[in-house]
């Protein structure tokens, strides 16, 4: 690991891309519009609004690493996106960042959720994917209400998702072959979660 890491565990020197972020003192643009952090430029978008290339380049970099990657046949366009918001970060015209958020009741009744998380591998451990769910969490938390946030975690990122609020809820159980663990976010990030 290199370069000093703030509260977020960001990155403020080393990588590329993210070289000038802790002084950029830029902040999350408002949703649709495009927002950036040194060279990533951060956007959210409806699946509608999504331009079919950054869908073409979303697919890509998902099933890259979970189907390939991860050596894992599953059925990466499940049927949900239509009905999810996506979280794109491109750097020099490449996808290296994604996520995908989905609304109350499509992954659990009486829960948002979000998934999806990836970052591409010549990208990884500079801070990008605490970014990445820092600006998810940041756009749920806005919508969300007193809904609490359910996910199916890779029980490797378990200490991860814990670092955002995150409360495991029973055992890891095996999914897509990969051992998972439910994870469960309620009122608010730093305090008290129920
Ligand atoms: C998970 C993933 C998005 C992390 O992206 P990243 O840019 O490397 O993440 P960051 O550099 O911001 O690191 C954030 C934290 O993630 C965790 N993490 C990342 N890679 C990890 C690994 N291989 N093992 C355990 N924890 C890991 C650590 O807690 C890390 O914090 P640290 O650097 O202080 O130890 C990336 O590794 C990835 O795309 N993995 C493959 C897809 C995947 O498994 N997605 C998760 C589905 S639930």
């Amino acid at each position: 690991m290199s370069g000093a890491r703030d509260d977020l565990g960001r990155v403020s020197a080393a990588h590329p891309v993210l070289a000038s972020r802790a002084t950029s003192g830029q902040q999350t643009a408002p949703h649709d519009e495009p927002s950036r952090t040194s060279s990533v430029t951060w956007a959210w978008s409806s699946f509608a609004q999504l331009p079919v290339d950054h869908l073409y380049a979303a697919l890509n970099l998902r099933e890259s690493i979970f189907v390939v990657e991860q050596d894992v046949p599953y059925l990466d366009a499940d049927g949900r996106d239509p009905h999810c918001r996506h979280l794109t970060g491109f750097a020099d015209g490449q996808l290296i960042a994604y996520s995908r958020t989905l609304p109350k009741d499509l992954f659990e009744p009486g829960f948002f959720s979000f998934g999806r998380v990836v970052v591409h591998p010549a990208h990884r451990r500079v801070g990008i994917g605490r970014e990445l769910v820092t600006r998810v969490l940041d756009h749920l938390d806005e919508i969300r209400g007193n809904t609490p946030i359910k996910i199916s975690s890779q029980l490797y990122l378990e200490n991860f998702y814990r670092s955002f609020g995150f409360v495991s809820n029973g055992e890891p159980y095996i999914e897509d072959r990969i051992l998972h663990i439910e994870m469960v976010r309620g009122l608010c990030r730093q305090g008290a979660v129920s």
